[in-house]
């Protein structure tokens, strides 16, 4: 693959039959290690919906990106999202806006089949741009009850949370990376 192929030749399109092998050694690859590429081989067999889009080149995958369900553990009206996580590019392939295509992407296809709050822990100067806003200020958090500023929400419609509060539950899986 050559590094001067321009945006318009990048396809991102739902997983396919046969990617599940090409999706793990482009996590592998993109991450310092192997855990999420072994979460989203673990995730696969447990998961629905399973929203899990590829960037391709030609009919190679470059990119990918998966949204899970989570809870959102509300004491008075528990309610589920989607979460986001995790999105890898292939090395080579970064920084040409592949990553935000896959957000994009991502988010509309969530919107599309009818998820409308949406969750990512992540790096904290790249998801504000796709309208993700910190969770702790909205009473939601990861893990532990307190500020991270790494981990967002978006609302895809006005309102979609409803005001709801509360640790927001990944599958289990994701305790395990
Ligand atoms: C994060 C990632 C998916 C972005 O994909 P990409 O195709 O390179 O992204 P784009 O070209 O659309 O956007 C590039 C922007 O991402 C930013 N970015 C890339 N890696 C980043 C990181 N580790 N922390 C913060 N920002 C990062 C770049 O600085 C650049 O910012 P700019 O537009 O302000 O210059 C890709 O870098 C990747 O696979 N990284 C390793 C895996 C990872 O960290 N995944 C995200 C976990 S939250």
């Amino acid at each position: 693959m050559r590094r001067s192929e321009s945006i318009a030749e990048i396809k991102i399109i739902p997983e396919r039959p046969g990617d599940a092998e090409s999706i793990y050694a482009v996590n592998a690859s993109a991450f310092a290690t192997h855990g999420e590429a072994e979460l989203v081989a673990k995730l696969r067999c447990d998961v629905t919906p399973w929203i899990s889009l590829v960037a391709t080149v030609d009919t190679d995958v470059v990119g990918h990106i998966l949204f899970t369900p989570v809870d959102i553990q509300d004491d008075e009206r528990p309610g589920t999202a989607i979460a986001l996580a995790p999105v890898a590019v292939l090395p080579e392939h970064q920084n040409r806006g592949i990553g935000s295509a896959l957000v994009r992407k991502g988010l509309s296809n969530c919107e599309a089949t009818g998820e409308h709050v949406v969750f990512v822990l992540g790096h904290t100067n790249y998801y504000p741009r796709f309208g993700f806003e910190p969770a702790w200020p909205r009473g939601l958090y990861f893990n532990t009850p307190e500020p991270n500023p790494a981990f967002f929400v978006l609302e895809l419609q006005p309102a979609a949370l409803g005001g709801r509060r509360g640790e927001v539950r990944y599958h289990r899986h994701f305790y395990d990376v």
